[in-house]
């Protein structure tokens, strides 16, 4: 990407984000999700500067990845664990790809299951991303294939079980290929294609049915509402 288009991409990010932060955090908004990669961070910048200049009492952020919990960290938030708050008011992560239905492809950072039980203790789970996110068919902007975190002792297995659904499965390899990329939670990461997704709810259902895939990188029906970062400077909503 040329340094033009990636300022660009930056700025649609952090519009998406800081207007996300905005209309969805309130006065009554006290526990807040944070997911995970590089929209996220806008989202706690403002989210930051909103509580040193405003009268908001949060009470815990709670975090989707070893990245987020720095994220916290260093904004000078209050970090705390999903166990110690099970109910989160609202929750912002960014997406690999998002659909009309709001259902989204995760997973690009590696860190979908622990993205995906915050999201799922959410009361309001938004999506922030910027335009290239933003899809009619889940699989026609993300070509890498589907996330899917799997137990390290059975990815082979995983692998060809992948193929007899159709997909073109591949190891997730860390960069200069010195090894498997590993999770947060210790796990491997399998990358599936299946191609354009027109049911991502039934293939959702397929994938997680097989023995050793932790968790998948499909959203169904999980966010409330998505912000997209637009390259004209504005922001598209939906819901
Ligand atoms: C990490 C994720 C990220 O939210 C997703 O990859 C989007 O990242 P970015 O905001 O850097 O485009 O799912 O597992």
């Amino acid at each position: 990407m040329s340094s033009k288009s990636e300022d660009l991409v930056n700025e649609a990010k952090r519009k998406a984000a800081f207007e996300a932060i905005d209309a969805q955090v309130t006065s009554e908004s006290k526990v807040i999700g944070i997911g995970s990669g590089s929209t996220v961070v806008f989202c706690v910048e403002r989210l930051a500067h909103r509580v040193k200049t405003e009268n908001l009492s949060i009470k815990a952020c709670i975090p989707t990845s070893f990245q987020a919990r720095q994220l916290i960290v260093e904004a000078g938030l209050p970090l705390a664990e999903l166990n110690a708050h099970p109910t989160i008011d609202v929750a912002f992560d960014g997406a690999d790809e998002c659909d009309a239905e709001l259902n989204c492809i995760k997973g690009g950072g590696a860190c979908q299951l622990q993205e995906k039980l915050v999201a799922s203790c959410a009361t309001k789970f938004v999506i922030v991303a910027d335009y290239r996110k933003d899809s009619k068919v889940l699989g026609t902007q993300w070509k890498q294939g589907v996330p899917l975190e799997v137990v390290p002792m059975a990815y082979v297995p995983i692998l060809a079980k992948l193929k007899a659904l159709g997909g073109k499965p591949t190891l997730r390899m860390a960069v200069r290929k010195a090894g498997p990329v590993v999770t947060d939670n210790g796990n491997f990461v399998i990358d599936a294609d299946f191609g354009q997704i027109s049911d991502p709810v039934a293939l959702e259902k397929k994938l997680i049915a097989i023995p050793g895939i932790v968790e998948t990188g499909l959203f169904c029906h999980m966010a409330k509402y998505a912000y997209f970062g637009l390259e004209n400077g504005e922001v598209k909503h939906l819901k």
